[in-house]
């Protein structure tokens, strides 16, 4: 009697589990389980990511199990020369295409063309105290880690971290202030809200505007809309008394920089590892089409002995180490790795 029994419940149990397993629709369709749906699903849930039907999310996991193997096989070679790793962070189901077209558009190649090359005389270009490494968030001169979303205004937050990092040092006043106040009305001159923008172009809006709204104040979008400032009294918080460019492609003069205070430069960040990049010193390969902008609050050594810049950069704190970027320093091309000393900038009292 106990032999049928146990075989009844034993069945009743597959059953239950089959039944189970199948209850939900996108089980079934993977059955047998491909663990990297299972990933996938997993990574959606975490970064809170839904698509519009099935097409687009076959498509989506096409992009993201090539991006995951790319970056695993990064990860796992056993390259002596290898100083940096990669995660699957947020933009894990991009092209590199689409990550670029949606964030860097920095766009301003023309606006080179216009800058006079050649020795170029700064304020700290006599400095001699120059530490083995300086990091300006010891300081508290730089604000949390933002995050620009889904608009290239990159060029908002490098010049506001510069900002916020020369109020800091200047006035001990420790504010995050307003890109999307530059992004709303900032639009009478070179610069284009969520299409594209330049530091120097914000810095002379703020400069002529008598300041910038904090955060708070004026806070961020991620989209265009209506110059809101007139509302607001406290709109010209942070007063600048205008900006001053580097010499180009001077890695020495923006060192020289950097010992004193925070500074927006440019950088190349169209490498697909740049869009995974997760930790260590970036050493990869890039170009010097730079495409988006960052603030550089620090320099420093590592152990093993690689030169590294420390930026902070507007891609959230899921992207590198907690939202910073550590990338090679003192580079044999003159214009920097990934161009990073090739237009950089900084607002003055
Ligand atoms: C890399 O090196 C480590 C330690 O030497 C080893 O355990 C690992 O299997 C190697 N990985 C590959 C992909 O060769
Ligand atoms: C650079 O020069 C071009 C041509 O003279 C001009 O149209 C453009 O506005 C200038 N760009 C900036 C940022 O001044
Ligand atoms: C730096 O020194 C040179 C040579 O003495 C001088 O001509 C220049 O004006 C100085 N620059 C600054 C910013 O003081």
């Amino acid at each position: 009697m106990a032999f049928p029994k146990a075989i009844n419940s034993l069945s009743f149990f597959v059953l239950s589990m089959i039944f189970c397993l199948c209850a939900s629709q996108t089980m079934c369709r993977s059955l047998p389980q491909d663990p990297m749906v299972e990933r996938h699903e997993q990574w959606m849930l975490q970064h809170g990511r839904a698509y519009t039907d099935a097409d687009e999310r076959d498509r989506r996991f096409e992009i993201f199990r090539q991006n995951v193997e790319y970056i695993e096989a990064f990860n796992n070679a056993n390259s002596s020369d290898k100083e940096y790793d990669l995660a699957v962070n947020q933009f894990a189901d991009l092209t590199n295409e689409e990550f670029k077209a949606l964030r860097n558009s920095l766009r301003m190649k023309y606006y080179m063309s216009n800058q006079t090359v050649g020795k170029r005389s700064f304020r700290y270009e006599n400095v001699t105290k120059i530490p083995a490494s300086v990091d300006w968030r010891k300081k508290g001169a730089v604000t949390s880690v933002k995050d620009q979303g889904e608009c290239s205004s990159c060029w908002a937050f490098s010049a506001v971290a510069a900002i916020e990092g020369l109020m800091k040092l200047t006035t001990s006043y420790t504010v995050s202030l307003s890109e999307q106040q530059l992004i709303d009305c900032d639009t009478k001159g070179f610069n284009h809200g969520c299409n594209y923008g330049l530091m120097d172009a914000a810095f002379k809006f703020i400069h002529h505007n008598h300041g910038l709204a904090s955060d708070q104040d004026y806070p961020y979008k991620g989209k265009e809309g209506k110059c809101k400032v007139d509302t607001i009294d406290r709109s010209h918080m942070a007063k600048i008394g205008g900006f001053e460019d580097l010499p180009r492609n001077d890695e020495n003069a923006l060192l020289k920089a950097v010992a004193n205070l925070p500074v927006s430069v440019v950088i190349d960040s169209s490498d697909g590892d740049f869009q995974f990049y997760s930790s260590g010193v970036f050493t990869g390969k890039c170009g010097t089409n730079y495409d988006h902008a960052l603030t550089i609050v620090g320099y420093g050594t590592t152990k093993g002995g690689t030169k590294y810049w420390l930026a902070k950069n507007s891609w959230g704190r899921g992207w590198g180490e907690d939202g910073y970027l550590r990338i090679q320093r003192g580079v044999k091309a003159k214009e920097g790795k990934c161009g990073i000393a090739m237009l950089s900038s900084y607002p003055v009292v």
